[in-house]
């Protein structure tokens, strides 16, 4: 099969925000979908080496902000380029957001609807843990519509070679989320280290 027939499935884009004690954090997701109406639940998967996967694992809670077309690839970099246990995600950043009744942060910038979850059970995945969760409260932000992982691919995220860096080594650039390696070869077992995909995932820059 040709692999990249699983690039014309449609997600959406969501910052999934956790707090454990005083600690916020957060992290782009794609993988939230909504499974049943009666009651309201969502899954969303997270990967294990993400900083929020353990607080959510650990606290139970977490809380989506739906992003829209207005989201800007700032808050792609802040929440999906980096890591909470390296910078604080929310520095900076208090007049964009809010909290729910329980004071989990959501993100109100680029965003046009929230939702807060209580997890449910855990599923493992392998590299990922597949959190089934109940919505508990939720609301609206703004009218914008819903950003897509295309128009996220198409709009938001900068054309590849936008901004070339003079180098004398070979680059492969990340067709999910941009990032560009340099090198005299691309290793067969690379991981994107900005959104976890494999070196299949990496296409050679001119
Ligand atoms: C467009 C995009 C989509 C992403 N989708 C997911 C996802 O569905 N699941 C996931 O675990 N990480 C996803 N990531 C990667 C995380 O957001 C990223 O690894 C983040 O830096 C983790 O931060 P943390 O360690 O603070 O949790 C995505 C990143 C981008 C840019």
């Amino acid at each position: 099969m040709d692999n990249k027939v699983m690039y014309s499935l449609s997600y959406g884009l969501f910052v999934l925000s956790a707090r454990r004690g005083d600690k916020d954090n957060g992290c782009i997701t794609n993988t939230a979908i909504q499974v049943t109406t009666e009651p309201n639940r969502i899954v969303c998967a997270i990967n294990k080496s993400n900083y929020t996967h353990d607080m959510v694992q650990e606290t139970g809670r977490f809380t989506l902000s739906i992003l829209s077309e207005e989201a800007d690839f700032e808050l792609f970099k802040r929440f999906g380029f980096q890591s909470g246990r390296d910078v604080d995600k929310f520095a900076g950043f208090e007049s964009h957001v809010k909290r729910d009744g329980d004071g989990l942060p959501y993100v109100t910038r680029g965003a046009n609807a929230w939702l807060s979850c209580r997890v449910v059970s855990a599923t493992d995945l392998g590299t990922h843990t597949l959190f089934l969760a109940d919505v508990l409260d939720g609301g609206t932000i703004s009218s914008a519509p819903s950003a897509t992982y295309s128009y996220y691919q198409s709009h938001i995220k900068p054309k590849p070679g936008a901004a070339p860096a003079p180098s004398a080594q070979k680059r492969w650039v990340c067709k999910v989320c941009g990032y560009v390696y340099e090198g005299d070869e691309l290793p067969a077992d690379f991981i994107c280290p900005w959104c976890k995909h494999p070196a299949s995932d990496f296409e050679p820059l001119a």
